[in-house]
Order: C-alpha cells, then structure tokens, then sequence
C-alpha cells in the first residue's frame, strides 16, 4: 500500500478570497491581504478600550484592556461604523486597509474598526490561563464585549443614530451572525462569511470542496495527496507504524494510537499546513 520511498507532496491550497478557514488547532490570522496589496497609506491608529471582565455579574467589577485598530480614512461624520470582529487570532491592520469591509468603507464615508477577541493577541483579560481564568472566555462574554464597544464608540463619536454593521470570518463570521440576533438595537447588519453556525464533530464536507479544487487544479495532484493521507492513517492504526511516522515527521514522541486527540492533532495538522510562501504553494516532504 506504502511504498518505502521518498513522497514528496505538491499541495497547491486555493485559499478563498478573504482567507478565512476551518483553522483548527492553529491559532493564525485569517490571511489578510495586508501584504499582498495595499492600496492605502492612511494611518491606522491601535487603540485600546476598557471592558468589564465580566459582562453579567454587576458585583465584579475588575476591568482589562481590550485592543482595536480605528481608521477614519474615508469617515465623513455621517457615514455607517463599520466593524470587522477578531476572531480566535492575533489582529493587524490589513483589514482596514484593503479587502470587501475596506470597499464599503470608502463607498459609505464610514468609521472602520477591527475588534481583538478577548484572550488572543494582545487583548488578555487575565495572567495565565490557569483553568480558573479560562472561566471568561466564552462567546456570551465576547459578544457582550462587542455591545460595549459600541455603546462607546457611539458615545465617543457623539452619534447614537448611525447604522452599525459588523464583519466576520470562520468563527468570527458565526459572532457577527449572533451579535446583530443578540444586539439588533446595536446592531443594524451583519455579514457572516464562512460561519459554521452548525455546529458538527465530523465535519467532512470542508475536506470535500479542499478535494474538489485540488481535482481542478490537478486530478493526479488529488490522486496524490488522497494516497499520502490514506498512507498516514493506515500507519496511525498500528504501533510500528506509528513509529515510522514519527521518523518521518522528526516528531518529539511517538503518536498514541488509543487516543484520539493525538490522531486528531497529527492529522489536523498534515491537513492544514501553514504556509507563509509565495502563492499560496506548499510543499510537504514525507519521507516513508
Ligand atoms: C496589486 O496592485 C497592482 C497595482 O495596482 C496590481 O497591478 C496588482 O494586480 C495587484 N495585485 C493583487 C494581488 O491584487
Ligand atoms: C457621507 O458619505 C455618504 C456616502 O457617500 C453620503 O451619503 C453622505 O451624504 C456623506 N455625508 C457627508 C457629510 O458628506
Ligand atoms: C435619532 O433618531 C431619532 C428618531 O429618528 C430622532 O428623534 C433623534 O433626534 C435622533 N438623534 C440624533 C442625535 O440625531
Ligand atoms: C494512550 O492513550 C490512551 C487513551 O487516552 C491512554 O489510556 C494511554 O495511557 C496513553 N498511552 C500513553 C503511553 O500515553
């Protein structure tokens, strides 16, 4: 079934056009187009905003810094607040310099800003995450977060009637969805790309369309990757094979066959190899 040869994998990832994804265990930026093109040299300013740590308990109330990106490049006093929600990673600027948020921007005079989700980033609502700090992080506490921002920003701008739309991607996309249901006094419109709002344990259908593009690109490069992943999880099944695998990955130990989040975590992680290269090509050497 293996061969005891060199693989050498061709993976061409045609990454959707805001770059959002199932991310799974890896905890990366959407691929923002900061860097591929940016059109605007507008500054944009970091600031920081004051949250409570706890939204529904009015007997606590410890505070912490929440960061946001603001750009007032196109704003002209009377057009929309326009919000992209962070997500499960570190924010940057590019969102308010390019992409379809950035276009409605220019085309409405409207306020932009790029939230921080409460845990990531630079936005810690605690010092360690200790299981009893972990009590915070949840998505009823990072909605609120979104109402507050508002609440104050509209006070801050001295504007309470302007039409509020929030952005969001992959998880993000699923907050922009529940905020506008949670807050529609706050909230005017959402648009949620990507949003995996059923939530499903075995969700094979996103493997399916990775499939089906990589058939168009190439139907031996699909051919290819199907027998190299099948290859994985045929040695995943026995220990000596697990042994092989992690030789062939230089592993720090061997997979736990019984375990089940030790298959998932290796799999995941073949199937989402991060690249940072140019075009979106990646290779992947597995040597069996
Ligand atoms: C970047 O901008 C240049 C000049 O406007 C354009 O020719 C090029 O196609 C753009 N590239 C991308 C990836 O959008
Ligand atoms: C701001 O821009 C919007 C959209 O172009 C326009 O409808 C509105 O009148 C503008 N307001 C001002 C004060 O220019
Ligand atoms: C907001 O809209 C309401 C209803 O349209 C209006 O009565 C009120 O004056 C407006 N407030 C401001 C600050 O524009
Ligand atoms: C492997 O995983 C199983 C199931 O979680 C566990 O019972 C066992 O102790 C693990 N073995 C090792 C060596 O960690």
């Amino acid at each position: 079934m293996f061969k005891p040869s060199v693989w050498l994998l061709f993976i061409s990832f045609i990454v959707s056009t805001y770059g959002f994804g199932f991310r799974g265990f890896h905890y990366e930026n959407p691929r923002e187009l900061e860097e591929i093109n940016s059109t605007s040299r507008h500054i944009i300013l970091e600031k920081w905003i004051l949250q409570p740590l706890n939204h529904f308990d009015v007997r606590d109330n410890r505070l912490w810094s929440m960061r946001y990106y603001e750009s007032d490049e196109f704003y002209n006093g009377t057009g929309p607040i326009l919000i992209m929600l962070g997500g499960e990673w570190t924010i940057s600027r590019g969102f308010l310099r390019s992409g379809l948020m950035f276009d409605i921007g220019k085309a409405h005079g409207a306020m932009m800003y790029y939230t921080e989700h409460r845990y990531y980033g630079k936005s810690r609502p605690v010092r360690n995450t200790k299981p009893e700090n972990l009590q915070f992080l949840n998505v009823d506490q990072a909605l609120a977060d979104i109402a507050y921002f508002i609440e104050k920003k509209k006070f801050e701008l001295d504007k309470f009637n302007q039409s509020v739309i929030v952005f969001g991607g992959s998880y993000s996309g699923n907050m922009a969805a529940w905020s506008r249901l949670k807050y529609p006094h706050l909230i005017q419109g959402a648009l949620a790309s990507s949003a995996p709002i059923h939530a499903k344990a075995d969700f094979f259908e996103y493997y399916e369309v990775v499939s089906d593009l990589l058939r168009k690109y190439d139907e031996q490069c699909r051919n290819d990757v199907k027998s190299a992943i099948d290859t994985v999880e045929l040695l995943l099944s026995h220990n000596y094979g697990a042994k092989v695998l992690q030789k062939s990955f230089n592993l720090c130990d061997t997979p736990n066959i019984s375990d089940t989040s030790d298959i998932g975590w290796i799999m995941n992680s073949i199937a989402e190899v991060n690249l940072k290269r140019k075009n979106c090509y990646y290779y992947l050497f597995i040597n069996l």
